[in-house]
């Protein structure tokens, strides 16, 4: 069976508060609309039609990163989620297949509960996906006959005794394309809310002898974002299922309501993560590593056995081989760390290479940046660079070598050679004993003028 996915995301999202739109609000790193299209992705869609509208650009955006494939329909105008669907229809011309409807502010929807709506679309016309609601508040009620779907009635349009049904609608639908636009071309807008409900199809499809049937799910998978605090709920959510799952995958989290994570992290087996550690997006990390206590991670990737931390800040690019070190206030950039090659204090090494067992000392720096442009140092194996060395790149130091203390290293250095590049040193004797005499009578003469 062929399936495309329809996402909405037109509205603005006017309780964010945001100049944002509200399918890019994050969460785990990443935008509501790319979880949703992550959710649908599984499903392995022929198609993927997003429905843009405030701030489509940006949205447009957000999808090609997420799937370069994405087709973007424009919805200038919000009249209602049927509507918003009905923008998509050229885009699926000459599909023939099911259409699965999301929306792009619904981060949740498990890969597994599409599979069964799509499983349940063998006897039904239009499947839809509902939850039992601990709260109902404003959601539509799904009213039932037996198994069947009779109709989806809006809370703003609903009797009593209709919103007293505690199965509601997550905005889920699975139908055939051509059924679908067949059913929202007969909804009007003749409602309380003056819009183009897509929930009106089910009723719609029940007149013309159509079935409809709920498939449901957990609460939580249809945790929908509107305000800022279910975004923050969203977020909540996911970090508490993640770290689960990475513990349950064998990783130690020492404190996991401490540590952060993205929705893309990959931590290996044996692992130990202190608390306190945040893990961007683009992280991955073999087994048996050791992530310290304070450290930030983005887009790299640690080797087996390698320590990070305590306070170390791993920024993108950065790529640390086996059994690694990069200690405290130590920032890595663009660079690769070879094999049991120490960093361990207060230096920034980025745009760089590093090789095997080579220690950079306290207080290195890789001068990079020229104010225009960036340069590679490259740093070889078995080196020891001394403590406070200033490596102005383009540069590079050769296997086995070594460089002074406070050396400002401006040109390359051969395999084997020691490299001293600092003033010399002069020793006066006598002139300290002197210089502090000298100073002393001054202050005191200072003193005597200001009383
Ligand atoms: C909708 C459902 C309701 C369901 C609820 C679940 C309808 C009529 N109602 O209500 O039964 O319980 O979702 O959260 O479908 N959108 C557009 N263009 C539009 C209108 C909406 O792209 O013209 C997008 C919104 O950005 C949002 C989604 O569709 O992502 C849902 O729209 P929203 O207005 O939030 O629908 P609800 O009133 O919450
Ligand atoms: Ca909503």
């Amino acid at each position: 069976m062929s399936i495309a996915l329809v996402i909405l995301a037109a509205g603005q999202g006017t309780r964010m508060n945001s100049d944002l739109p509200k399918v890019l609000h994050k969460v785990a790193g990443a935008p509501l609309l790319a979880h949703a299209m992550h959710a649908g992705a599984a499903l392995e869609p022929e198609k993927i039609v997003i429905v843009a509208g405030h701030g489509a650009d940006q949205v447009a955006q957000a999808a090609h990163d997420q799937d370069e494939t994405a087709q973007i329909v424009i919805q200038s105008e919000q009249l209602g989620t049927a509507h918003a669907v009905a923008q998509a229809k050229s885009a699926l011309a000459g599909f023939f297949g099911d259409v699965i409807v999301l929306y792009g502010d619904t981060p949740f929807i498990r890969p597994e509960t599409l599979d069964r709506m799509i499983a349940a679309r063998a006897d039904n016309a239009v499947v839809v996906l509902g939850f039992q609601a601990k709260e109902p508040g404003r959601y539509g009620r799904l009213v039932m006959d037996g198994d069947s779907l009779r109709r989806i009635v809006e809370f703003k349009d609903a009797t009593e005794v209709e919103r007293a049904i505690t199965l509601c609608n997550s905005g889920v639908i699975a139908c055939d394309a051509q059924t679908l636009f067949d059913l929202i071309d007969a909804v009007g807008n003749d409602n309380a809310a003056g819009e183009y409900y897509l929930t009106d199809i089910v009723a719609l499809a029940r007149a013309r002898g159509l079935s409809a049937t709920v498939v449901t799910c957990d609460e939580a998978e249809t945790l929908g974002v509107n305000a800022r605090a279910q975004l923050a709920e969203a977020e909540a959510a996911f970090q508490i299922r993640a770290r689960a799952a990475l513990m349950e995958d064998g990783v130690t989290l020492a404190v996991p309501g401490t540590v952060y994570l993205s929705f893309d992290t990959v931590i290996g087996r044996d692992t130990v993560v202190e608390p306190n550690v945040v893990f961007g997006p683009g992280v991955t990390v073999e087994y048996g590593a050791q992530i310290r206590a304070f450290s930030h991670l983005e887009g790299c990737h640690v080797s087996r056995g390698a320590v990070v931390g305590p306070y170390a800040r791993l920024r993108p690019g950065a790529e640390l081989a086996e059994d690694a070190r990069v200690g405290n206030f130590v920032e890595v950039k663009n660079a690769q760390i070879g094999e049991g090659a120490k960093i361990n204090h207060l230096s920034y090494v980025g745009d760089a290479t590093v090789g095997a067992r080579t220690n950079v000392g306290a207080g290195t720096i890789t001068c990079n940046y020229d104010g225009v442009m960036k340069h590679h140092t490259d740093i070889g194996s078995d080196v020891f660079i001394g403590s406070n060395t200033m490596l102005v790149a383009p540069v590079s130091v050769g296997n086995n070598a070594m460089t002074a203390s406070g050396s400002v290293i401006t040109t390359n250095v051969e395999n084997d050679a020691l490299a001293i590049a600092r003033a010399p040193q002069v020793n006066k004797p006598g002139l300290a004993v002197k210089l502090f005499e000298m100073l002393k009578r001054k202050k005191k003469s200072n003193e005597k003028g200001h009383s």
